[in-house]
């Protein structure tokens, strides 16, 4: 999960990170009270979670209060890289005499942490990446020993940080990998990380990724989900513990096994192109049990996607064998009753697969058809959904 910018400011106070003042403000007369409350000039600044605001108009300075409520006026409702702007943060001005940039993430290939650092901040990362790749540090960070001082400062160094910042940088890095460490993140970033012109470092701007795998270890951190954030029928899936994507196109598609349903995913793209380009609508893996609630929970959420035409069911039956599968679906079909109401196409294979087509032919549902070959039962979906 992605943090807001006030969100990692929020936590990053806690953790002793230097940030300054930043007040969440909603609509203009929210910014104008905010910038009333800090005095002075302020920074009001779209809360997306996105990169690249300041470049698109949503990072704005403003002198007066005035000044702040019209700067929120122009930037509420803006679309930054498709994220319409619903929040902003007013924060307090800071005078920057050097920007830099540093952060803590995730090293997957190397099954280690990493941190990169720069002197030279103040522009995009990845340009710099690419056109000055000398200018940024990449320094290891060993998982167990983590960001000390020690540490801090040789990140600091390789970073080329002059000698007289070290000090200064040094125990906010080591702040910073507290963050990461505590909170389990894959990712924290600050850019611009600040040397003000009395001489304080401040993080302005922070990026934090919390790492879902341990949210079991965070229950706070379901406060920081944003709910109005979330596909709504995303929402509705995770509420039934279902592994669900949204996707663009008309072919809703359940199947039981991550690796079974990408495949679909593609067969079912393919089958497409001879339909008029129709695409998968959703990626859903019911897993080993598909019983009839997990079923018709999965149904439920694809039969609620307005853009859905029609269903293709895969399943290759294993340990839940395919007639246990079809009594699934016979009985999804019943619960859900008239809302049920877009074809299904269903192909299945595996353990028991006569008995299961058997439990299907029998019931004779109106809206099923059942298909023996995956390839043609993606093309069957794709011409339903294209019709
Ligand atoms: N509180 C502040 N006081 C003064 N200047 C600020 C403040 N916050 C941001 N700025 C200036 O605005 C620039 C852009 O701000 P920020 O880094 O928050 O947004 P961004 O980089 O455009 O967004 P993103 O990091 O999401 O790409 C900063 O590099 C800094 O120069
Ligand atoms: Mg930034």
């Amino acid at each position: 999960m992605d943090l807001y910018e006030y969100q990692a400011r929020d936590l990053f106070e806690h953790y002793g990170v230097p940030v300054l003042a930043g007040v969440v403000a909603d609509t203009p007369e929210e910014a104008r009270a905010a910038a009333e409350r800090l005095a002075g000039t302020v920074v009001v600044k779209a809360q997306v979670k996105t990169g690249g605001r300041g470049k698109a108009g949503g990072v704005k300075v403003a002198h007066s209060p005035d000044e702040a409520a019209a700067a929120a006026e122009a930037i509420l409702g803006l679309d930054i890289k498709g994220h319409v702007v619903k929040r902003l943060m007013v924060a307090a001005g800071a005078r920057i005499e050097r920007e830099f940039y540093v952060s803590i993430l995730l090293d997957r290939a190397n099954r280690s942490y990493l941190s990169l650092a720069s002197y030279e901040g103040g522009m995009e990362i990845e340009e710099l990446a690419s056109t000055r790749p000398d200018a940024l540090a990449r320094v290891e960070v060993d998982p167990i020993e983590g960001v000390t001082l020690d540490k801090a400062r040789e990140i600091a160094r390789a970073a080329r940080f002059p000698d007289d910042l070290l000090d200064d940088v040094a125990p906010v890095l080591e702040r910073l990998w507290h963050v990461y460490r505590d909170e389990d993140a894959t990712l924290v970033e600050v850019n611009p990380l600040v040397r003000t012109e009395s001489g304080e470092i401040i993080a302005l701007d922070g990026k934090i990724t919390l790492d879902d795998n341990a949210a079991f270890r965070h229950p706070e951190h379901e406060a920081l989900a944003d709910a109005g954030d979330v596909d709504p029928l995303e929402a509705k899936a995770k509420q039934h513990d279902l592994n669900y994507v949204k996707l663009d196109g008309q072919v809703g598609v359940i199947g039981n096994g991550a690796g079974l349903v990408m495949s679909t995913l593609d067969v079912v793209s393919y089958a497409g192109e001879r339909h008029g380009g129709v695409k998968p609508a959703n990626f859903l893996d019911i897993g080993g049990g598909a019983s009839a609630d997990v079923m018709a929970a999965g149904l439920d959420v694809i039969l609620s996607d307005p853009q859905v035409k029609s269903v293709f069911v895969n399943v290759f039956g294993g340990i839940t064998a395919c007639d246990a599968v079809a009594n699934g679906i016979v009985g999804a079909l019943a619960k859900l009753g008239d809302e049920a109401n877009k074809p299904l196409v269903v192909r299945l294979d595996g353990n028991n697969v006569e008995e299961g087509r058997r439990i299907l032919t029998d019931a004779a549902h109106p809206l099923v058809t059942l298909v023996d070959t995956m390839d043609a039962a993606a093309d069957r979906a794709a011409e339903l959904a294209a019709a």
